[in-house]
């Protein structure tokens, strides 16, 4: 062994015992003489010291930050007044007896320590440095142990760990997929799994019961800081039960990691939220319970208003929404043009709003459109007193609940918390979030879309009306059919962020062809797209349904981070690249020429085939 002790394991119970120590050079000080070294490993720092009559001294001299050394020595208890108390270690010292020097560094482009300055971008390019630091050793440590804990809480619930294909087909969670050339076939490409769903459903209909796995995902999407292009889920998927069954696994689960990672006890059952009250009271489907403001519905007032503005979108089966903000009648104008331009960035076309002075009276430059009557609902029903601002959006539904919703975060940002969020310890409001709709409209694809996937079952009630459709003709009227089905789905949210989300499977096969045939996919499209799901329901498929939780942004959470990058060990970079191997790159002309694939100007020449 090259080491005796760890360099955190060094405490005054081993006071007069020789020990080996190896590890990092945290610093090196030089006092009067007396040389110390902070040493580092995972498990903490220990500090040895060098007298000026040691014959190590002249060896010591030469020692800069993150050497690799061997130290052996006896270990004292440090003089009076020389401890310090933040460390486990920090009442004793090693005496170095002998040293080796088993590497050397070069200085580090930034400190190893707690806070950096340097750039993320330099950090993820000296990832294996940034990585020495304590708050990602602390990081991916506590990832860790949540997979851990994970595992333990389904292997004793009867769960199997079964690993699911990646070279595969597009599964259906509507994000772009990563394609691999295949060699093998020319002109034919494998897509990396945006999840394992069709496999997990399919283990069910093998008999398997219960499946999970800590599965890496692909999606070639779009990143921001709690999305990358590979991430890992927390994947399970169950036979013959029902949605609560998935629910109590699930808050089993997340009270087990809260208890260990933060020692925080959560609350069971999770409240429970309609998808339909997430929009109406919050204006999204992830709400945020730590803001307390509520969104208010003022349609009615203005049904027959003279502001034509707000009468034609109510007319056209829109509404009028408002937000209250305590206190807000003393923002400036310049705060409140930022608010607008902040509304008119996520859709609004106005944003009109009304201060309530000290003595009651409003205030507001689109209060001479208004009605005294309308003026004085406004304030009832909005609860607002002197000093109180009223924000109003008036357009279809959906919008005037979008822009709302994320003016609600953006005031608690910007002014209630300023940016600087509770731990989640002081704050961690978890919910589900039931009863979505099995279809939305989607503007950009000009068609009907699966809310969650296509493989969710509709409600039971919803089943029967389903059943009587056509699976192959088309339906007319889809709004008022598709518009009104339920989905058997379920999101589990933590304060404004979507941890996961499953449902309950359509295991018969007729109910899935109907559904296919909603979504606008042709018997050839199912069988090209899905055909092996298809043929495995026709052949005795159980009830089932599962569920995924996000690894990386419940450890995010957990561990206080804004962005999922600093919970995954080789991330990627905004643009999408590995700093480190410099990946996606060009492939030389040789591997391009394999594949079939056009060669690319700026291809490497092939290397000489090697001999013999
Ligand atoms: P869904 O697509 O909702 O469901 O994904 C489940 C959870 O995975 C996390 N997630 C991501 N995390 C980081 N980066 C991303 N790009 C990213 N995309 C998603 C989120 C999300 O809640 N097969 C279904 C699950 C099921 O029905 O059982 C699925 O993948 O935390
Ligand atoms: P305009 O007639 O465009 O000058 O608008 C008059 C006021 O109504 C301005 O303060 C706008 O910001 C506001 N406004 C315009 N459209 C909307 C809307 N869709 N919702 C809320 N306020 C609006």
């Amino acid at each position: 062994m090259m080491r005796s002790h760890l360099c955190g394991e060094i405490t005054p119970k081993l006071v007069d015992t020789e020990v080996i120590v190896c590890g990092w050079v945290q610093s090196r000080r030089d006092h009067g003489g007396v040389i110390f070294i902070d040493l580092r490993d995972r498990y903490g720092l220990i500090q040895v010291v060098f007298s000026p009559d040691s014959p190590l001294f002249k060896e010591a001299e030469k020692i800069r930050d993150e050497f690799v050394l061997q130290i052996k020595g006896k270990v004292r208890k440090r003089p009076e007044g020389t401890t310090n108390p933040n460390l486990t270690t920090g009442a004793v010292e090693v005496v170095a007896g002998a040293m080796t020097i088993l590497n050397q560094a070069k200085t580090p482009p930034f400190e190893i320590s707690d806070f950096t300055q340097a750039s993320e971008e330099i950090r993820l390019k000296f990832r294996h440095l940034d990585l020495r630091r304590p708050p990602l050793q602390k990081n991916i440590i506590l990832r860790h142990r949540v997979s851990q804990i994970v595992r333990d809480l389904l292997n004793k619930h009867g769960f199997l760990e079964i690993e699911t294909p990646i070279l595969t087909k597009s599964t259906p969670e509507g994000a772009r997929d990563f394609l691999v050339p295949s060699r093998l076939s020319p002109g034919s490409y494998y897509a990396l799994p945006q999840s394992p769903q069709l496999f997990k459903q399919i283990l069910m209909i093998s008999g398997f019961d219960r499946y999970y796995q800590i599965a890496r995902c692909f999606r070639d999407e779009d990143l921001r800081a709690d999305r990358q292009l590979e991430f890992t889920q927390v994947d399970m998927e169950m036979t013959f039960i029902e949605e609560k069954d998935i629910m109590e696994i699930i808050e089993e689960m997340i009270a087990l990691v809260f208890k260990e990672a933060l020692g925080l006890d959560v609350k069971r059952p999770l409240p429970v939220m309609s998808y339909a009250d997430a929009r109406r009271r919050f204006g999204t489907d992830r709400p945020d319970l730590r803001v307390p403001s509520e969104l208010i519905d003022f349609s009615p007032i203005f049904a027959s208003t003279k502001f034509e503005r707000f009468k034609k979108v109510v007319s056209e089966k829109g509404s009028v929404k408002g937000l209250l903000h305590k206190g807000g009648a003393s923002f400036s104008r310049k705060e409140i043009d930022e608010l607008t331009q902040f509304a008119m960035s996520v859709g609004a076309k106005g944003l009109a709003w009304l201060k309530w002075n000290q003595t009651l009276q409003a205030e507001s430059p689109v209060a001479k459109f208004f009605s005294q009557e309308e003026i004085s609902a406004l304030q009832r029903e909005s609860g607002a007193a002197a000093g109180d601002i009223l924000f109003l959006v008036a357009d279809n539904t959906k919008l005037a609940e979008n822009v709302l919703g994320a003016l609600r975060i953006h005031l608690w940002n910007s002014f209630t918390i300023k940016g600087k969020p509770p731990a989640l310890k002081e704050a961690a409001e978890l919910l589900w979030v039931t009863d979505f709709p099995l279809f939305e409209w989607s503007d950009e694809e000009k068609r009907w879309v699966s809310v969650h996937h296509p493989f969710t079952s509709p409600r039971i009630e919803d089943l029967k009306e389903l059943a009587k459709l056509d699976p192959v003709k088309e339906v007319t009227n889809p709004e008022s059919i598709l518009g009104s089905f339920k989905a058997r789905a379920y999101d589990i949210v933590l304060n404004g962020t979507e941890l996961g989300g499953g449902s309950i499977r359509n295991h018969q096969p007729d109910a899935q062809k109907i559904i296919f045939n909603l979504l606008g996919l042709s018997p050839e499209d199912i069988a090209l797209k899905f055909g092996f799901l298809v043929e495995a329901l026709d052949s005795g498929a159980p009830p089932h349904g599962g569920i995924a939780l996000g690894l990386d942004r419940l450890v995010a959470l957990l561990s206080g981070e804004d962005s999922i990058r600093d919970v995954i060990a080789f991330p990627k970079t905004a643009k999408g690249t590995c700093l480190i191997s410099g990946a996606p790159s060009i492939p030389d002309m040789r591997q391009l020429r394999e594949l079939g694939l056009p060669a690319h100007p700026k291809a490497a020449p092939s290397e000489k085939p090697a001999k013999g």
